[in-house]
């Protein structure tokens, strides 16, 4: 007997895609019942970590008397890089920058020196702070307004987009304007920090259990650190409680301290960091300043632009070449640029090493394209809405050739132009336009703005061989399924779509497929779960893996039965073989009884793509994810003080394979992206030290600063123009820039204190101090020109 008797009567499957299935673990996150690594059975003996941390900012360590601290009560050991048995580095760029404990340097304040394992936490953490430290201070940068771009220090390379002759055009262009836009970081905030427990096993092998984004990362320099081969290490994780790129390489660092004290003391080890540790020693969205140089003409087209984002990498490599290239590929966002030169420079800063955040560069990418639309529009004296459209690319199936990207891929499947026509009516653009000047007209203090801002998002991976995924399906003899993949859950319903593919391929309703933890022994040689794809790589390998047991079985009865194959019919959670009709779970326990192999692994690779980044060019995405938002905000002019009144939003997600999990996507990062460009700031101090690393110095959102007013939908006549995974697209990244709107919704709210006059030039975050600095200025200089 079988726990889920399937119901043989249905007529469609229970949970297939393109239907809205909650989450998998919703409930179990809202009751508690979620294992997040903090929350599994501590082996008996478990140790417990405190971390040693910088409080030089640039500096040589003199000396390093760690006797206090060996001697405090409940102290079992103190790790120094020199407890390293491998190699003291988890940098994932291949740099060696990254040492896992600081060894004879310090580069940030904050930089773990030593580690401290205790029989408590409690006991790790005040035995930490009872390190006597001797610094040498070396002169320190910490901010990159100042510096050189050209001539600084870059932790890698620079990537160089060209497309004609950009210095030509802006030259020619019959109007020009140069700028400089300050734009800043982002904590990750995810609600379960970086933590780590590893098992130490026989020999040299040992489990970590990781809450990571990339298990198979984790596992190599995991064994990369210990000095022993990959197949020593498994690294699982069954869910991060939020990962948001936090985990894609971050991670790294508490599983291999955790490891090394396991394997060293041979006990369970747990790494887990405490908010302030985790805001200050581990690495954030990448702060930028763009420059910008335009050349338009007076209807507002853009002719000529050439542009230079600087960003704020921190002391070692880690991801921030390939941020500061995503950033170069959406300094476009939607807008064709005639002629175009775009440079990144991700320069060495004494600060921690920024890593990934949702939509790795390219929202800063975005972010530089729309000051720039604002700056034409104050120019030539037209709504920017206007400017962006104008400046769009060509639609898909028109034959123009204002197409091509920065990096010579053309674009082939824009549908920007109709995804803003509806959200102009649905969000009623123009009517609202009217009411905001009316009432703007009629309220001396209180403020109303609007703005509505496009996203044009290329999914892929633009490190090639990133774009493959395996998988791992068993079938069970009472017809229930195993599915396991390569990608990670961090609250996004990976596994749930991944899961619902497979229930598809079987047409057997989703209970019946297991969700289980993604781990390095099942499948490897994985991504990270990132750069949006883990649905659309994952889904395919799964579905790859379930085609191969399926076909066997048709094959299977095929020849048990003397019929075709095509009189083989996977009907919902039954099949016809000729003309009757039996249970899957039947077919699949005749098929065991007749010695069919019912497991496969799966796999998956991205075709198309090609990326040369020496020469700039290349097809690097497989696709592009669209969306828009309209926001309006209320500011009070004597405050700074704002309200987002009302936000609408139109996204494509292709055929959405769960529309209720994308809308739910599309919300939350939306708020994400909102809460980056306005409230959430990051302030370190002259000597480097971040002075926001709690939420009581940093805000992020809170339910309460949702739009009062949130109308979110999705492109229903949407579906991708490659044949992706059920034709649906990537969601996790795209909509994070929607918030955007809210930035220029709120630059639009100042700009009528000047009768829009004069471009704000609102930096972000638009916090209510910087908005009402804006404001000043802008009285200021309106009153100077009138
Ligand atoms: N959604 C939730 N709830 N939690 C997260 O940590 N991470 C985002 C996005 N959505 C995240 C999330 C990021 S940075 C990425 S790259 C994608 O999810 C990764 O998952 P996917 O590829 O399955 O969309
Ligand atoms: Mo997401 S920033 O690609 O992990």
């Amino acid at each position: 007997m079988t726990k889920h008797s399937p119901n043989l009567k249905a007529e469609k499957i229970a949970g297939g895609v393109h239907t809205g299935q909650r989450h998998d673990s919703a409930h179990k996150h809202v009751t508690g019942a979620a294992v997040y690594i903090d929350d599994i059975a501590e082996p008996a003996g478990t140790l417990h970590a405190g971390f040693g941390l910088s409080s030089a900012t640039h500096a040589l360590l003199k000396s390093v008397d760690l006797s206090a601290v060996r001697a405090a009560p409940g102290v079992v050991d103190v790790l120094t890089y020199a407890d390293v048995p491998g190699e003291n580095d988890i940098s994932p760029s291949g740099m060696h920058d990254d040492p896992i404990l600081a060894e004879g340097k310090v580069e940030f304040h904050g930089q773990p020196i030593f580690c401290v394992i205790a029989k408590t936490r409690e006991q790790a953490r005040h035995a930490a702070s009872l390190a006597r430290i001797e610094y040498e201070e070396l002169p320190a940068i910490v901010d990159i307004w100042n510096l050189d771009p050209v001539k600084d220090k870059l932790v890698t390379t620079r990537l160089v987009l060209k497309r004609g002759d950009a210095e030509a055009a802006i030259n020619d262009a019959p109007r020009r304007i140069t700028g400089r836009m300050r734009l800043g970081g982002q904590d990750h905030f995810y609600l379960e920090g970086q933590v780590s427990l590893a098992v130490p096993g026989e020999d040299d092998e040992v489990i970590v259990h990781c809450s990571t984004q990339g298990p198979s990362e984790t596992q190599h320099l995991v064994a990369h650190a210990l000095g022993v081969p990959s197949h020593a290490v498994t690294v699982e994780v069954r869910r991060m409680g939020g990962g948001f790129g936090g985990k894609e390489t971050q991670a790294n660092q508490c599983a291999a301290l955790a490891a090394i004290a396991a394997k060293k003391l041979k006990r369970a080890v747990k790494v887990r960091m405490d908010r302030d540790e985790d805001m200050t020693a581990t690495g954030k969205r990448h702060d930028f300043v763009i420059d910008y140089d335009v050349g338009f003409d007076e209807e507002g087209n853009i002719l000529g632009i050439d542009y230079m984002y600087a960003l704020r990498s921190g002391f070692s490599a880690d991801l921030s070449g390939p941020v500061g290239d995503r950033a170069l590929f959406h300094c476009d966002n939607a807008y064709y640029y005639p002629h175009v030169h775009a440079r990144s420079a991700p320069l060495y800063t004494n600060t921690v090493s920024n890593t990934a955040f949702r939509g790795f560069g390219g929202p800063q990418g975005m972010v530089g394209a729309e000051r720039v639309i604002d700056e034409v529009a104050f120019a030539v004296g037209k709504d920017p809405l206007e400017i962006r459209k104008l400046n769009f690319y060509d639609a898909m199936g028109t034959k123009g050739h204002r197409n091509v990207t920065p990096y010579h891929q053309k674009v082939e499947d824009c549908i920007i132009q109709r995804i803003v026509a509806e959200l102009e009516e649905s969000a009623d653009y123009a009517g609202r336009r009217r009411e905001i000047a009316a009432f703007n007209a009629n309220s001396r203090y209180i403020k109303r703005g609007m703005a509505l801002t496009p996203v044009k998002f290329g999914i892929s991976f633009t490190k090639t061989e990133s774009n493959q995924a395996g998988a791992l399906v068993h079938v069970y003899t009472d017809g229930s399924v195993h599915m396991n993949h390569g990608g990670t859950e961090m609250g996004q319903g990976l596994h749930l779509k991944v899961a619902q593919v497979v229930a598809e391929e079987f047409q057997i309703d989703i209970d019946q497929v297991k969700i289980t933890a993604t781990t390095t022994a099942k499948v490897p040689n994985t991504s990270p779960t990132a750069a949006s794809s883990g649905a659309d790589l994952n889904g395919m390998a799964a579905q790859d893996a379930a085609r191969q047991i399926k076909n066997r079985l048709i094959d299977f009865a095929a020849e048990a039965h003397q019929i075709p194959k095509d009189q083989v019919v996977f009907l919902p959670n039954r099949v016809r073989v000729g003309n009757e009709e039996i249970s899957f779970a039947e077919l699949v326990r005749q098929a065991y009884m007749a010695r069919v192999h019912l497991s496969a692994a799966g796999f998956y690779k991205t075709p198309k793509i090609h990326w040369d980044r020496s020469r700039g060019r290349g097809h690097a995405f497989y696709y592009y994810a669209y969306g828009a938002a309209c926001s309006e905000v209320s500011v009070d002019t004597l405050t700074g003080e704002y309200v987002v009144e009302r936000t609408d939003i139109l996204h494509d997600t292709g055929r959405s394979l769960n529309p209720a999990i994308d809308i739910g996507q599309i919300e939350g990062g939306f708020v994400q992206g909102m809460g980056w460009l306005t409230t959430e700031e990051l302030v370190w101090d002259d000597k480097g030290r971040l002075r926001t690393h709690a939420p009581s110095t940093y805000k992020i959102p809170l339910a309460s600063d949702r739009p009062k007013i949130f109308n979110v939908a999705l492109t229903d006549w949407s579906q991708a123009y490659e044949p992706t995974i059920h034709r649906s697209k990537a969601v996790g990244e795209p909509p994070l820039p929607l918030g955007l709107s809210v930035l220029h919704a709120l630059s639009d709210a100042v700009a009528s204190v000047a009768g829009h006059k004069i471009c704000p030039r609102l930096d972000a975050p638009a916090t209510p101090e910087r908005v009402l600095m804006a404001i000043e200025r802008l009285r200021t200089e309106g009153r100077g020109a009138a």
